[in-house]
């Protein structure tokens, strides 16, 4: 099994992986978050461990066990996050976008249990930092993924976050479509990239997760290879 450890497409590489959703508290007993059962991020880590890789998982609170041979690390925020990404940077070949983070957060989670009042209520929210685009801007700059999950115009979208966000590769889900995505053990995508030899794409018709997440990993490894 070494062996076969040690000559995978990802052999010696270290891998930066988030997952799940991240909640932001609003008071002790609440909090806002999304959909995410952080399976597709969980299954890109085994996809990585198989490949060879060392593989670092920031998850967000889901109900999965990580793989063996992963190095959990647990967060609930965005912001918590951002830091735990921000400490793995360094030392990080590939980092994979994979985690559901909230875009805003409460301005102040109230220290104890909001009581109900009025009919008509108004939460105020903030912008969280974008985990992603963080790391995109540092140098060295892994070679980094990003997941773009949409209910309409998916290549449009998903060809902005690419180049807005400074990606190697994005994985494009059409969530309109609700028998894949979210809870589901099956998935679908678009994957596209941009590199010096030109963009490319490729069509990833609906497999379970395990399945399209060695294919995306093996396309990460065809075109870091192109790369270097
Ligand atoms: N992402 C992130 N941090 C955020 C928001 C998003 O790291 N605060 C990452 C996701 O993990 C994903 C990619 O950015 O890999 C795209 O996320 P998505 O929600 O589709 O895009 P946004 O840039 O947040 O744009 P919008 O939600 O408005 O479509
Ligand atoms: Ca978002």
């Amino acid at each position: 099994a070494a062996s076969l450890f040690e000559s995978g497409v990802l052999a010696g590489q270290r891998v930066v992986i988030t997952a799940g959703p991240t909640q932001e508290p609003l008071d002790p007993v609440r909090y806002i978050s999304n959909h995410s059962s952080g399976k597709m991020g969980y299954a890109l880590a085994r996809a990585a461990i198989e490949a060879g890789a060392h593989v670092d998982l920031v998850s967000g609170p889901v109900a999965l066990t990580a793989p063996d041979r992963v190095q959990l690390h647990r967060v609930t925020t965005a912001k918590e996050m951002l830091d735990a990404c921000m400490n793995l940077v360094n030392d990080c070949d590939i980092f994979i976008g994979c985690a559901a983070v909230a875009d805003y957060r409460p301005v102040t989670a109230a220290e104890q249990k909001i009581k109900k009042s009025e009919e008509e209520m108004s939460l105020q929210l903030v912008r969280n930092p974008d985990v992603l685009a963080q790391i995109t801007n540092c140098s060295p700059k892994p070679f980094s993924v990003g997941f773009a999950a949409e209910t309409e115009k998916l290549r449009e979208h998903a060809i902005g976050k690419l180049e807005r966000k400074n990606l190697d590769m994005i994985v494009a889900n059409d969530v309109s479509d609700s028998s894949i995505g979210f809870n589901s053990e099956n998935n679908a995508a678009l994957l596209l990239w941009q590199n010096a030899d030109g963009d490319g794409e490729l069509n990833i018709e609906q497999c379970s997760k395990d399945v399209l997440a060695s294919m995306v990993v093996a396309q990460i490894s065809a075109i870091q290879q192109r790369k270097r």
